[in-house]
C-alpha cells in the first residue's frame, strides 16, 4: 500500500470499477463479521440466535395459517367450534405475538450492538488520525477523506450492523418459508424469487450512486463546517464582529446549503427513479405470482386453504426477500465507506512504519543539517532549498531571516516532524532517519509559533509537555522559569483553573501570558533539543530578557534553538543563522555578522535605528 491519497476522483473511479459481484459480497460480509464480532461477540451470536428463531416462527405461522383456513372452511352451521380451530387460534396468536416480542428484543439488542460498533470504528479512526505523518495534514484530500471516515464512524457501523443481521435474517426467513411455500406447490417459490432480481439488479447501482454523492460533497460540506465553526467560536467571534463578516459569511453558507439542497434532491431524484423501477419490476413478477395461484386454484392443484396460507406466505417471503436485498444493499453501500475506512488505517499504517527503527540516543553532542531540501505535499517550490548547519550540544543558536524564509520549516525538521525530502539531520553522524521518529522527538522539546491553548487547567497546560504522570513540583519549577507562576497562582484556582471561557469557571489569559505557559510546556518536557519558534513575539521587554536570563540555567548544558525576530534576544545566541528563501546565507556569532556587514548587520542596523529614531533611515525597505 503506497502512503499516496486517493483523490476524490480516484475514488469514484475505484467505486465504478467494483464489479457487484458473489465475490465482492462474500468479502464485505466477511469484512463486517469482522469488525461486528471484535466489538461484541456475545451479544452478535445472541442476535443471529434471536434472527433464527424469527425466521422459524414465520414458518410456523403460515403453517399454522393454513390448518386455520382449513378448520374455517369445514365448518358446518351449528356444528360448535372444534377443537383443531382453537389449537390454531391459540397457536396463531402465540406466534403472533412471539414475533413481535422477538422482533423489540432484536430492536433493542441490534442498537446496543451498533453502539458497541461505532465505538470501535471511533477508536480505530481516531488512532489512525493521531498516528497519520503530519505531512498529510497538509492535504485537502486528507482532510476529505478524514471527515467522511469520521462522519460515517457513527452511522455505519449501524448500517453495518443492520445489514449483517438483516443478510441473516432475510436468509433464514426466506429459507423457512419457502420451504413452506415450495411445499404448498413447487412452482412458486421460483416465481417469486424471481420477484427480487429486479431490484437486486437496481440496488448496487444505487448504493455507488450514493456514495459518489458523499464524495463529492465532501469538500463543500467541509467548507460549510469551516463557515459555520466561524460563526460560532468565540476567538473568531471578535473579528468576525469587528470586521462585521457575519452577514457575508452567513450567505456563503447559505449559498453552499443551497447548493447542496440542490445537488441532494438531483441525487435523491435518481435514487428514487431507480428504486421505483426495481419495485415495479419486483411487482409485476408478483402479480404473475398470484395468477399462477388463482390458476392452480381452478385446476384443482392447491385447495382454498393452501391458497390462502401461500398468499400469506407471499407476503411474508416478499418482506423477507426484501430485507434480504435491502441488507445487501447497505452492505454494498456501507462497503464503499468500509474499504475508505480501511484505506485510512492503511496510512497510519506506513506511518507506524516509519517509527520502526532503533531508539535514538538519549543525549548528542552535535546536530549536524547537511544540504536538507524541503518542499510541502503538492507544493511546487522548496520551501528550504539546500540548508547545511551545525548545533553542538550546550549551544543556544538563533535562526533569523525574514517572513517565509523557511526557519519554522527547519524546526519542523529539526523536531522530527517531517522528513527532509533530500539531505540529512544527524546526530553525532548518524541519520535521524534511522531512529525511530518517536524517540527522535521523544528528545526534543519543540514551540510553535501557533502553539495549542488547550482548554483544559493550567497544570494540564503545562504538564502536557511530557504525556505521563504530573508532577506538581516539576510544573510550578517550570511556571517559575517562564515566568508564569505568579499570575497562575493569582487565578481563581491557581494551577486548577481552567484556561479557557468555553468551561464553567474557566479564566482566558493575555497572549504574553499564554505564551509563558507554552515556554512552561516546553522546560517541563525536560529534553535534550529545545526549539522554540518566535517565543517572545509576545512578551513584554522585561519578561524577554528575564527569560532569556533564564533559559541558559533551564538548559543547563543542553541545547536550544531559538527563532526570534527581535535582534535584541538574538544577540546573545552562540551561533547566529541567517536564512533567506530557504537558504542559509549567514553564519555566525553577533559581532562576526555585524563585522561581515551582510544581510544580519543591515536587519540589526535597521531595527536598533528604528527603536532609537535615528534620522535618515528608511522606512521600509
Ligand atoms: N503548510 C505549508 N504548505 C505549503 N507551503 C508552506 C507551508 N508552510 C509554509 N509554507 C511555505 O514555506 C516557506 C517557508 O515557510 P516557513 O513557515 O518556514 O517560514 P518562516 O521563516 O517560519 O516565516 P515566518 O517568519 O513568517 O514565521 C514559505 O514560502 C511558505 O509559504
Ligand atoms: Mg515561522
Amino acid at each position: 500500500m503506497t502512503s499516496e491519497l486517493l483523490d476524490p476522483l480516484d475514488l469514484q473511479i475505484e467505486s465504478r470499477n467494483q464489479r457487484r459481484s458473489v465475490g465482492r459480497l462474500w468479502q464485505l460480509v466477511r469484512r463486517s463479521t469482522r469488525l461486528v464480532w471484535g466489538s461484541g461477540r456475545l451479544l452478535f451470536v445472541g442476535l443471529l440466535v434471536v434472527q433464527v428463531v424469527a425466521a422459524l416462527v414465520l414458518a410456523g405461522q403460515v403453517l399454522v395459517v393454513e390448518s386455520f383456513l382449513s378448520a374455517v372452511l369445514e365448518l358446518g352451521p351449528g356444528g360448535g367450534v372444534p377443537s383443531v380451530l382453537v389449537a390454531a387460534t391459540l397457536g396463531l396468536a402465540g406466534l403472533m405475538a412471539a414475533a413481535a416480542l422477538l422482533d423489540s428484543v432484536r430492536g433493542s439488542m441490534s442498537r446496543f450492538l451498533g453502539e458497541s460498533v461505532a465505538r470501535r470504528t471511533y477508536q480505530d479512526v481516531l488512532d489512525a488520525a493521531t498516528a497519520v505523518s503530519l505531512r498529510h495534514f497538509e492535504s485537502a484530500s486528507f482532510y476529505d477523506r478524514l471527515q467522511r471516515v469520521e462522519a460515517s464512524a457513527t452511522s455505519r457501523p449501524f448500517q453495518v450492523t443492520q445489514a449483517l443481521l438483516g443478510i441473516v435474517g432475510g436468509l433464514a426467513a426466506t429459507i423457512g418459508v419457502g420451504a413452506v411455500l415450495a411445499g404448498i406447490h413447487p412452482v412458486l417459490l421460483p416465481l417469486l424469487l424471481l420477484g427480487g432480481l429486479p431490484m437486486i439488479l437496481t440496488n448496487r447501482r444505487e448504493s455507488r450512486r450514493e456514495f459518489q454523492f458523499t464524495v463529492a460533497q465532501t469538500p463543500h460540506q467541509r467548507q460549510r463546517y469551516y463557515l459555520s465553526y466561524l460563526l460560532t467560536t468565540r476567538d473568531e467571534a471578535k473579528e468576525v464582529r469587528a470586521f462585521d463578516l457575519g452577514g457575508p459569511f452567513r450567505e456563503r453558507f447559505d449559498e453552499l446549503y443551497a447548493r447542496y439542497l440542490a445537488d441532494l434532491a438531483r441525487h435523491l431524484r435518481r435514487r428514487l427513479a431507480l428504486s421505483t423501477a426495481g419495485n415495479l419490476g419486483s411487482a409485476a413478477v408478483l402479480t404473475a405470482t398470484l395468477l399462477v395461484l388463482v390458476t392452480l386454484i381452478g385446476r384443482g392443484a392447491v385447495s382454498v386453504a393452501q391458497a390462502g396460507a401461500a398468499i400469506v406466505a407471499i407476503r411474508m417471503l416478499q418482506g423477507q426477500v426484501q430485507a434480504l436485498l435491502r441488507g445487501m444493499q447497505s452492505i454494498f453501500e456501507a462497503g464503499l465507506f468500509l474499504s475508505d475506512v480501511d484505506q485510512f488505517m492503511d496510512l497510519a499504517a506506513t506511518a507506524r512504519d516509519e517509527e520502526e527503527g532503533d531508539p535514538a540516543p538519549p543525549a548528542f553532542g552535535e546536530i549536524t543539517v547537511e544540504d536538507v531540501r524541503f518542499s510541502y505535499p503538492g507544493s511546487a517550490t522548496e520551501a528550504l532549498r539546500g540548508v547545511d548547519l551545525r548545533i553542538r550540544r550546550g549551544q543556544v543558536v538563533a535562526l533569523v531571516g525574514e517572513n517565509g524564509s523557511g526557519k519554522t520549516t527547519l524546526a519542523k525538521i529539526l523536531a522530527g516532524l517531517y522528513d527532509p525530502s533530500a539531505g540529512a539531520v544527524r546526530w553525532d553522524g548518524r541519520d535521524t532517519r534511522t531512529y525511530s521518529r518517536v524517540s527522535v522527538r521523544d528528545r526534543v522539546a519543540v514551540i510553535f509559533q501557533d502553539f495549542v491553548r488547550y482548554a483544559f487547567t493550567a497544570r494540564e497546560n503545562i504538564a502536557f509537555g511530557r504525556a505521563g504522570k504530573c508532577e506538581d513540583a516539576r510544573v510550578a519549577e517550570a511556571a517559575g522559569r517562564a515566568g508564569a507562576a505568579s499570575f497562575l497562582e493569582a487565578l481563581p484556582a491557581g494551577y486548577e483553573t481552567i484556561l479557557s471561557r468555553m468551561f464553567k469557571g474557566g479564566r482566558d489569559l493575555s497572549g504574553g501570558q499564554w505564551q509563558r505557559v507554552a515556554i512552561a510546556r516546553a522546560f517541563y518536557r525536560d529534553a535534550e533539543l529545545m526549539i522554540l519558534d518566535e517565543p517572545t513575539a509576545a512578551l513584554d521587554p522585561r519578561a524577554e530578557s528575564a527569560l532569556y536570563e533564564s533559559l541558559r540555567a533551564v538548559l543547563a548544558g543542553r541545547t536550544a534553538v531559538f527563532i526570534s525576530h527581535r535582534f535584541s534576544s538574538v544577540r546573545a545566541a552562540d551561533v547566529i543563522y541567517v536564512l533567506d528563501q530557504g537558504r542559509v546565507v549567514e553564519a555566525g556569532s553577533h559581532e562576526e555578522l555585524m563585522a561581515r556587514e551582510g544581510m544580519y548587520a543591515e536587519l540589526f542596523r535597521l531595527q536598533a535605528a528604528a527603536y532609537l529614531g535615528e534620522p535618515g533611515v528608511p522606512q521600509a525597505r
